[in-house]
């Protein structure tokens, strides 16, 4: 008991210093991270992020902004004519270069935690 206590306490402190920096109050903090604490203590097991995302969920939470649109010559998803172009490259180059950043298209579409994987996954989404 006393080490999982040791384990919330460091994780609160953890959670705590770094929310200084994006201005939230220590209240706040602490609601949040409260139950992540109970996780702890109740499964014995630490909390895992929900296995890896899909390439929707990527595509909307960070390609969008671009390809949604089509800005700056983003190509849209499904826009066949487009990516059959692109294709002819090899789907392998036209993944390292969403990876690696291709003239206006940035490193890993600004996904800095996405893996490689799902990175693949929502070159697929945006390719089908
Ligand atoms: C800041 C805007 C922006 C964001 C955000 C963005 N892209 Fe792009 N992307 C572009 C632009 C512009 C191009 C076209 C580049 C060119 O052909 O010159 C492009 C091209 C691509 C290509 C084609 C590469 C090729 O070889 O033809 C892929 C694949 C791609 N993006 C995937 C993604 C994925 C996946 C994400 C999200 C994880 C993403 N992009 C987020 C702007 C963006």
């Amino acid at each position: 008991m006393k080490k999982a206590l040791f384990a919330i306490t460091l994780l609160a402190g953890f959670s705590i210093a770094h929310a200084a920096d994006d201005g939230q109050s220590r209240e706040d903090v602490a609601k949040r991270i409260k139950p992540v604490g109970q996780v702890h203590i109740g499964s014995g097991k630490p909390a895992v992020p929900a296995g890896p995302r899909s390439g929707e969920d990527v595509f909307k939470a960070s390609c969008i902004a671009c390809h949604g649109s089509g800005a700056m010559g983003a190509p849209k998803p499904g826009d066949s004519a487009e990516w059959e172009k692109r294709l002819g490259k090899g789907f392998d180059t036209v993944l390292q270069n969403a990876i690696t950043g291709f003239n206006g298209m940035p490193a890993r579409g600004t996904c800095a935690n996405c893996s490689d994987d799902e990175l693949k996954a929502a070159v697929e989404f945006l390719v089908k």
